[in-house]
């Protein structure tokens, strides 16, 4: 999605500026560009399609330098990736303007401001933002007024970053729905979408409100609130550095965060358990209260969180007897829904900035649920400050496209709200402190799956020349195949799919032929003589199939099934050891196809856009 990166400073802010679009580039985009005001007071522009390292050029050979600035990576919503479309936008040489977001009714406003005589030179959204201030700025108004009147107009979300030839000593920034975050520097200030592109210049930071208008100065800030109103919002200090956003030995971010997780794993659940538990209050003040009450749950998530919320509903249903529903977050904002009884609504979200995730969200608060829970990563983000309680994920900074450490911590993390719910709805004590001994045991048994990198990376070449693939499973296992199948997708681009492995006969197995490799996820539980004669029903059509199972034994290894051990763990908590083999094999199938494995075509990290 589209990233903001702002500077103004004492010193040059051109670098400071590339490496933040450096550092946004995980994100996703498909082009970028930059305006620094130059020593004579001119918006100089450089934009160009394609990754950072090409405007990085660009601005390097054209010598931009200032210490006023703002630069942007689009991903293209309104108007093609092309140069012309790619921000600053500009009105008159005076004005240039940085959007994360979508102004809804730009089509209207561009109606009128062309009938006005403002000429567009792009087909974004944006360029409607950029004219409607230049419009209050020929009134007399100064840029912070003009800034104020000018968003009154627009309707949809919005992050701005806005700046104007005639007041070299402002940076104006706007929060309306899409993420926006002040960076706090000795003389210098910054805005960016994260944290992450402020990084290298400081660790100090105020995260704006929606509705506030920010006016930053060398060496000073002041936050209007959506009513014109002076407010302080509080300092935040973050502990992450630079570094913690840098490849390390590894050749890729997804790579470094498959390998992270036991790590990951092991500080979602420090401070968490009991000998016997999980520890009361886990999830906020209040929390046991509520947790007490609860009678049903509503899960709702998108993308890879959506699937951890699928496993979570075999738990809460399994474990503890409870309704349990989870939805995809754009379908249920847009649909009439019946709350169950005493409900408890959990997201899910890596970012916490999803933009279905929060609209359902707050669709929700209108409902009669008994509370919200976030289970969440950003600690900062819109979804967790707009939850009753909070349950953070410690995967730290993830940087790959697509979702691995944020995955297995949320399932996670789920796990200890189903134990904290246990406590209150019937769980034996007994079969709770399993739990907890094999929740422990987590980060070992990651390792161990992390270890048959060589075998699955041999797997991958018989997928790397296939167009699709399917995966299945059973029970919990198989929200685990989707999981699998869409991470295949994302980084590889082969067409992959998953099913319930019983579903297999009701149609998938007419696609069913050599050219067809089959994924299965097949612990030994009490489905695998099931699983077995789904795979029966393959290997009779000459399909191929790739077995994770923890018991090898038991299902056989020959030319037409190839099985990999995994380590055996509790059933309920196999789901998360088996989630490993699967990112590895997309992994490894995406480097042999050669895709860009950290940022693939056409996707955004975090989707704050509908
Ligand atoms: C995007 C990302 C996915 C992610 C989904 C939900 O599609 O590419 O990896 O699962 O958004 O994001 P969230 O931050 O809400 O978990």
């Amino acid at each position: 999605m589209c990233g903001i990166i702002g500077a103004i400073a004492q010193r040059d802010v051109q670098p400071i500026l590339i490496e933040g679009l450096r550092r946004l580039e995980y994100r996703g985009y498909d082009s970028a560009g930059m305006v620094v005001m130059d020593p004579q007071g001119r918006l100089q522009r450089e934009r160009s399609v394609g990754k950072v390292e090409a405007l990085a050029q660009r601005v390097a050979g054209s010598g931009l330098t200032g210490t006023l600035g703002i630069a942007h990576t689009r991903w293209a919503t309104h108007g093609g990736p092309t140069e012309r479309n790619a921000h600053p936008h500009l009105s008159g040489e005076r004005i240039a303007v940085v959007h994360n977001g979508i102004i809804e009714n730009y089509q209207a406003l561009r109606d009128d401001l062309k009938a006005r005589g403002f000429e567009f030179t792009s087909d974004t959204d944006t360029e409607v933002i950029a004219h409607q201030i230049m419009d209050y700025c020929q009134q007399g108004h100064d840029l912070l007024e003009a800034v104020r009147r000018a968003t009154a107009h627009f309707s949809g979300a919005y992050a701005l970053g806005v700046i104007s030839r005639d007041e070299p000593d402002r940076l104006i920034a706007v929060r309306e729905g899409s993420p926006l975050i002040i960076g706090l520097g000795i003389g210098e200030h910054f805005i960016a979408s994260d944290i992450q592109a402020m990084l290298p210049v400081t660790q100090r930071f105020v995260y704006l409100e929606n509705g506030d208008i920010a006016e930053l100065r060398r060496d000073s800030h002041r936050i209007l609130d959506a009513d014109g109103q002076a407010v302080d919002r509080p300092v935040t200090e973050s502990s992450l550095t630079a570094g913690a956003a840098d490849r390390g030995r590894f050749r890729h971010f997804m790579l470094k965060e498959i390998h992270e997780q036991p790590r990951a794993v092991a500080e979602t659940l420090e401070g968490r358990l009991a000998p016997d538990g999980v520890l009361e209050g886990i999830m906020g003040p209040g929390s046991e209260e509520i947790l007490a009450q609860v009678k049903s749950v509503q899960i709702l998530a998108c993308g890879t969180s959506y699937h951890a919320g699928l496993v979570a509903s075999y738990w809460i249903e399994g474990l503890l007897g409870l309704p349990c529903r989870v939805e995809v977050a754009s379908e249920f904002r847009y649909r009439r829904h019946a709350v169950l009884p005493d409900c408890l609504l959990v997201t899910i979200s890596q970012s916490g900035e999803t933009a279905d995730s929060l609209a359902a969200l707050r669709q929700a608060r209108e409902d009669d649920y008994l509370g919200s829970l976030a289970i969440c990563n950003v600690p900062e983000s819109s979804l967790v400050r707009e939850s009753d309680m909070v349950l953070m994920t410690h995967a730290g900074p993830e940087i790959g496209v697509a979702s691995t450490k944020a995955f297995t911590t949320q399932l996670v993390a789920l796990f200890l709200l189903v134990l904290s719910l246990g406590r209150h709805h019937g769980l034996a004590p007994a079969r709770a402190q399993s739990f907890v001994e094999q929740l422990r045991a987590l980060p070992a048994a990651l390792e161990k799956v992390l270890a048959l990198d060589t075998p699955i990376e041999r797997l991958a070449m018989g997928l790397a020349d296939k167009h699709h693939a399917l995966f299945l499973g059973r029970g919990c296992h198989y929200p685990i195949a989707l999981e699998g199948a869409l991470k295949l997708k994302e980084i590889s681009y082969i067409h992959a799919e998953a099913y319930p492995a019983g579903e297999l006969k009701h149609g998938p197995l007419a696609l069913v032929d050599a050219d067809m490799p089959v994924v299965v996820v097949a612990p030994n539980n009490h489905l695998l003589e099931k699983l077995k004669s789904n795979l029966e029903e393959v290997r009779a059509r000459g399909g191929h199939l790739m077995v994770f199972t923890d018991d090898v034994a038991a299902l056989g290894s020959d030319g037409a099934i190839q099985s990999l051990a995994v380590p055996p763990v509790d059933d309920w908590l196999s789901a998360i050891i088996h989630t490993v083999p699967l990112q590895l094999l997309s992994y490894h199938t995406a480097i042999l196809k050669g895709t860009d494995v950290d940022q693939p075509r056409n996707l955004a990290k975090s989707v704050t856009v509908e």
